[in-house]
C-alpha cells in the first residue's frame, strides 16, 4: 500500500503552513508544525543571520535533499557514528523489545527509520500486531517514505507519524500507553549544553513513571577520527552543510549562492564539540523581503555557524540522567567506546 497525501506543499518538506492529517489503515500522519507557524520560523532565521555571530539552526538541514545527503553521510567510511550505534542496537534489540507489545514507541528525529527497524526485526512477526510506533521528525517527506516501507516490511505494525519540532513540541505527541522514547544518533549533541539539559528536564517531566528513554551519545575520542568524520574525502558533508542555504532560500525567499561559501568543520577540544560553519569566499550580498532594508552583507572570510555536534564522556551521561530526574539503568557501548546508548527510566 502506498500512502498518498492529497493537497498541500509536498515538495518542500518542512511545511509550516498546511495542517493536514492523513489516515489510512495502519498509518496516520499529523503535522504539528503549523502550530509554530512560518512567521516564527522566518523570525528565527532572520535573527540568526543578522546577529553579530551569524548562525542558522541545524534543524534546517533536513529538507528532502538534506535528509538524503545525511543518509549518504551515514554510509561514508569516515562517518563512524551511525554504523557504531547500529551495531549496539543489534546487540540489545531482543532485550529491549521484550514486553513492548503494549508500549508506544516514540522516536525523536526518526529520519529513515533504519535504526528502529533493527528493533522491529527482533520482534516475532506474530507479535507485531498491537505494536505502536510514533516517529517524530520535521521532515514530512522523510516520515512518509520511511513509514510506507515500515508497514510493508512489518505487517501489523501501527505507525502514527508526527511531523513536529521535538525541541519544543514533545508535549503534542499523543499517547495512551506506557512509552519508550528513542533519541538516537547523538542528535542531542546539536543542542548547546544548557539546551540539552533543559530538553532532558522537559522530556522527563512529560514522561510517566515507568516510561523509558534510550538515548545515543557520541563520545569524546581521538581528534583525527572526529575531524575526518566531518571532513570526508568525497565532500558529502560539505554538500550537506551548504544545502542549508537552499532550505533558507525557500523559507525566507532569499538568494544565497552556495558557491560563495566553503565548508569548515573543526573540533574544539575546549568545548568538546565539532563546529560546522559556512565561510564566505568573497563579500556577499544576500537579498530577502524579510530582511530589514531588504538585504544583508556578509564579509569575505565571515562565517555562518550551522552546527554543533557535542561529544560526551560517561561522566556527562551520568550527569544528564541525574539532573533530569531519570534513573540510569545501563550504558551500552561498543568495544572502542566511540558511541554510547543510555537506557533511562522515569522513576515512580
Ligand atoms: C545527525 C546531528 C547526529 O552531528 O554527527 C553529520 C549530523 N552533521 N555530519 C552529527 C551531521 C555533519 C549528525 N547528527
Amino acid at each position: 500500500m502506498n500512502a498518498i497525501v492529497i493537497g498541500g506543499n509536498k515538495t518542500c518538506c518542512m511545511d509550516y503552513t498546511n495542517k493536514e492529517v492523513l489516515q489510512i489503515d495502519q498509518l496516520t500522519i499529523t503535522n504539528h508544525l503549523p502550530d509554530i507557524g512560518i512567521g516564527k520560523i522566518r523570525e528565527e532565521i532572520i535573527t540568526g543571520l543578522t546577529s553579530g555571530n551569524k548562525y542558522i539552526s541545524s534543524k534546517f538541514f533536513y529538507d528532502e535533499v538534506g535528509s538524503g545527503l545525511f543518509e549518504e553521510i551515514t554510509k561514508l567510511g569516515e562517518y563512524y557514528p551511525t554504523r557504531t550505534e547500529k551495531s549496539i542496537l543489534r546487540s540489545i534489540a531482543s532485550r529491549v523489545m521484550v514486553n513492548t507489545q503494549y508500549v508506544d514507541i516514540v522516536e525523536l528525529g526518526s529520519g529513515d527509520c533504519s535504526k528502529i527497524s533493527i528493533f522491529f526485526d527482533a520482534v516475532n512477526p506474530h507479535n507485531m500486531e498491537g505494536l505502536h510506533y510514533l516517529p517524530v521528525d520535521v521532515s514530512q517527506s522523510a516520515l512518509q517514505h520511511s513509514a510506507n516501507s515500515l508497514i510493508e516490511r512489518f505487517p501489523g505494525l501501527q505507525v502514527s507519524c508526527q511531523v513536529a519540532d521535538f525541541m519544543c513540541q514533545v508535549g503534542k505527541i499523543p499517547y495512551n500507553a506506557q512509552r519508550l522514547f528513542c533519541f538516537f544518533g547523538s542528535t542531542i549533541g546539536n543542542f548547546e549544553i544548557d539546551e540539552a539539559k533543559q530538553f532532558l528536564i522537559g522530556l522527563s517531566q512529560s514522561m510517566q513513571p515507568g516510561d523509558q528513554l534510550l538515548i545515543g551519545f557520541d563520545m569524546v575520542k581521538d581528534e583525527k577520527v572526529l575531524h575526518a568524520a566531518y571532513n570526508d574525502a568525497e565532500g558529502v558533508t560539505a554538500k550537506f552543510n551548504k544545502n542549508i542555504l537552499n532550505v533558507v532560500n525557500k523559507l525566507i525567499g532569499s538568494d544565497f549562492n552556495l558557491d560563495s561559501f566553503y565548508h569548515l568543520a573543526f573540533y574544539s577540544k575546549k568545548k568538546a564539540r565539532i563546529e560546522m560553519h559556512l565561510v564566505a569566499n568573497e563579500e556577499v550580498k544576500v537579498n530577502s523581503p524579510h530582511f530589514q532594508g531588504g538585504s544583508i552583507t556578509i564579509k569575505k572570510g565571515e562565517g555562518i555557524h550551522t552546527e554543533n555536534s557535542h561529544k560526551y564522556t560517561l561522566f556527562d551521561i551520568h550527569h544528564f540522567a541525574q539532573l533530569s530526574g531519570l534513573e540510569l539503568k545501563e550504558i551500552y557501548t561498543d568495544a572502542n567506546g566511540w558511541f554510547s546508548l543510555a537506557h533511562m527510566v522515569k522513576p515512580a
